[in-house]
């Protein structure tokens, strides 16, 4: 049965969908497990619990967002490199050790996966009181590869860093981009970001 019939017929289910649609700060994975239960109990996918089976929910999207491995860690470093023409190999490598062995639950590296090849990563950690700004997420570093790009995996990696941030506790999002940097520039302007409070000031020291 087509499920826009059913959610036509079917009250629970539209409550269900909006919930899906609407909730803050959950995955799209999270967000979608009750849609998933309710199906199931009404044997939409025609065996009891057989969401529970699904790694991922069906979506048009061909690519998926997770936790970054230590296997992906090459990857991220090859792709950064490619977008930015610097090798950051140390600095990504400690990064990731960092973010995995502390504080994992105010710092968050994700890679976007397609086709089982990286295709774009995000990066971002909780920050208190530096410049004395209240605790805020903010992100580092977001790229996607020049060859998936505008089809929505930057964007995806963007909500759930944001979902993260939302789930922890903090109301605020921020990250600093080059001036020259118009791509990021129309990204970041696009998901809703302006000019903060704050002023970047510095001092050749040579
Ligand atoms: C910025 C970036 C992450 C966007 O990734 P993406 O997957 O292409 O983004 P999305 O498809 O989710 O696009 C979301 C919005 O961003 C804006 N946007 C994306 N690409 C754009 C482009 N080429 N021109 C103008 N706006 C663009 C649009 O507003 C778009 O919304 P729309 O699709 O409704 O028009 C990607 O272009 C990138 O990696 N750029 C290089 C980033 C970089 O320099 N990283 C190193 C420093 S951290």
């Amino acid at each position: 049965m087509p499920l826009c019939r059913i959610a036509y017929v079917d009250h629970t289910l539209v409550k269900c969908l909006w919930r899906a649609a609407t909730c803050p700060g959950l995955t799209v994975y999270e967000k979608m497990v009750p849609v998933y239960q309710y199906l199931d109990s009404h044997s939409v996918f025609g065996g009891k619990d057989c969401w529970r089976s699904m790694e991922m929910p069906e979506t048009d999207a061909n690519f998926v967002i997770r936790p970054a491995e230590q296997r992906d860690v090459a990857d991220v470093i090859a792709l950064d490199e490619r977008i930015t023409g610097i090798s950051k190999r140390e600095y990504l490598h400690d990064l990731f050790e960092r973010y995995r062995t502390r504080k994992p639950d105010q710092r968050f590296f994700y890679v976007a996966e397609a086709a089982g090849r990286v295709v774009g990563f995000v990066v971002g950690e909780i920050r208190a009181w530096e410049f004395g700004s209240e605790p805020c997420g903010w992100v580092f570093a977001i790229s996607v590869d020049p060859d998936e790009r505008e089809e929505s995996v930057g964007s995806a990696l963007l909500d759930e860093i944001c979902g993260r941030f939302r789930q922890a506790g903090v109301t605020r999002l921020r990250t600093m981009i080059s001036r020259n940097n118009h791509l990021l520039m129309s990204f970041f302007r696009s998901h809703g970001l302006m000019a903060g409070p704050y002023l970047q000031l510095e001092k050749d020291l040579t």
